[in-house]
């Protein structure tokens, strides 16, 4: 096996979730790396795994020793800034993408649900992810951005595109999609380039209006930072909301009993989305880079290696999760870590929150005995870092 970079730890799935067994189900795979080898170096993929609740955590809440620094795959961005500039950036975003202004967006949100769950309620069969899990999240994110929602499915193909994995472990395969990457970066960034011409000419009631206007002590947010960040958005904020909705389902699905108790106590269904994201993480691993040698659990790792946190397994990690293969929907505490930890926890966590018990309330509301449609082979995303299935119908009695 030809050594190949460590820049290809991000986009190739490790060689024991090589099956679609076990992509569909990968948390198996994980208990028993968190048993046999909590810290580990990958030859295959040339980077160090990380399975533990505890070692994850310190992973993440060091970034002076784990860095989120790059070398490409999608543009700078917060997301790939190490502190002093991330803090710079994240501050300046702050002011505009605030928890208020993402709880004003409720009964909007609440309007889309109901809009593309109208033509299917009394047909008892829905194409979850492409009638539901996939537009809601895009409408959402492009009328925040204030893009008119009928780019959309353009977006759809532009987020998709960010978040792909490799194919296989070729050279070529990886060169395609990171070619590809790149000219759906071009694409976006004349894309927004425009609309953000527009918005200096005349602003909007919208979060770019607002993101040309942030300002921390005469600071700024440069175009490109802008620009950067709606692109960040879409691919950081639609396919892992659409996930969530959908392993949300699925695991209705899978446990049928939880139907009927989130029905009849619905003041559960947030703690039940909590526990969605520790159960089945639309984000499953975290890639940092060492800045310097540091020991973990009696490993050396060297300076300049790729570390992957197996956030899929550190929600599993017994230690910290009593019952943790168990789905417990009002389970208390929860410190999952579904929307990572630390400086870059997950910026739009509180819209993905409301978004899932949006649609949890409507769906339970609207549908009983909610199920996978028999004889379904589901298909797993192509993706090392993202858990989730392509499709996933289901029938269920109208209500
Ligand atoms: C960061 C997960 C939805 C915007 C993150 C991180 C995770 C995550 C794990 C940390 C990455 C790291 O440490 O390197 C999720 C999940 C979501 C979700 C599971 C849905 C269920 C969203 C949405 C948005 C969003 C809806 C925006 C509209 C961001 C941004 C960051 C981020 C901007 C970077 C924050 C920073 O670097 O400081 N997300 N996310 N995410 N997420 Fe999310």
């Amino acid at each position: 096996m030809k050594k190949i970079s460590n820049k290809y730890a991000n986009y190739i799935p490790m060689r024991e979730l090589n099956t679609v067994e076990h992509q569909l189900f990968p948390f198996d795979v994980y208990n028993e790396l968190l048993e046999q080898s909590p810290v580990r170096y990958d030859e295959n993929r040339s980077c160090w795994d990380v399975f533990r609740y505890e070692d994850v955590q310190y992973v993440l809440k060091n970034p002076k020793l784990f860095s989120s620094r790059r070398n490409r795959a999608n543009r700078e961005s917060m997301l790939t800034q190490d502190p002093p500039k991330h803090k710079q950036l994240r501050d300046l975003v702050n002011q505009a993408f605030t928890p208020r202004k993402i709880e004003e967006l409720a009964p909007h949100i609440q309007n889309i649900a109901d809009d593309l769950l109208a033509p299917h309620l009394q047909q008892g069969q829905l194409q979850l992810v492409y009638d539901l899990a996939t537009p809601l999240p895009v409408i959402v994110i492009a009328e925040l951005l204030g893009v008119p929602s009928s780019d959309r499915d353009r977006f759809k193909e532009w987020s998709d595109i960010l978040v792909k994995g490799a194919r296989n472990d070729s050279d070529e395969a990886f060169q395609e999609l990171m070619e590809e990457k790149d000219r759906t970066n071009a694409e976006l960034g004349a894309y927004f380039g425009r609309i953000i011409q527009e918005r200096r000419q005349s602003a909007q009631d919208d979060l770019i209006s607002l993101l040309i206007a942030a300002d921390i002590e005469g600071e700024h947010l440069t175009e490109d930072e802008i620009i950067s960040f709606c692109i960040l958005l879409l691919a950081a904020g639609n396919e892992t909301t659409t996930n969530l909705i959908t392993n949300a389902v699925r695991i209705l699905a899978e446990q049928p009993e939880l139907q009927q108790q989130l029905r009849e106590h619905p003041e559960m269904i947030p703690t039940a989305v909590e526990e969605t994201l520790r159960y089945y993480p639309p984000i499953v691993a975290i890639g940092r880079v060492a800045k310097e040698d540091i020991e973990l659990r009696g490993q050396q790792i060297r300076e300049g290696e790729q570390v992957i946190s197996w956030v899929g397994a550190a929600n599993r990690d017994e230690q910290k999760f009593a019952n943790s293969d168990t789905f417990i929907p009002d389970r208390k505490p929860n410190q999952h870590m579904g929307f990572g930890f630390g400086i870059h926890f997950c910026l739009g966590a509180p819209l993905a929150r409301l978004e899932g018990r949006v649609v949890l309330n409507t769906l339970l509301r609207h549908m009983d005995r909610i199920a996978l449609v028999e004889g379904t082979q589901l298909e797993p995303i192509q993706s090392a870092f993202v858990f989730g299935v392509k499709e996933y119908p289901i029938t269920f009695q109208p209500i």
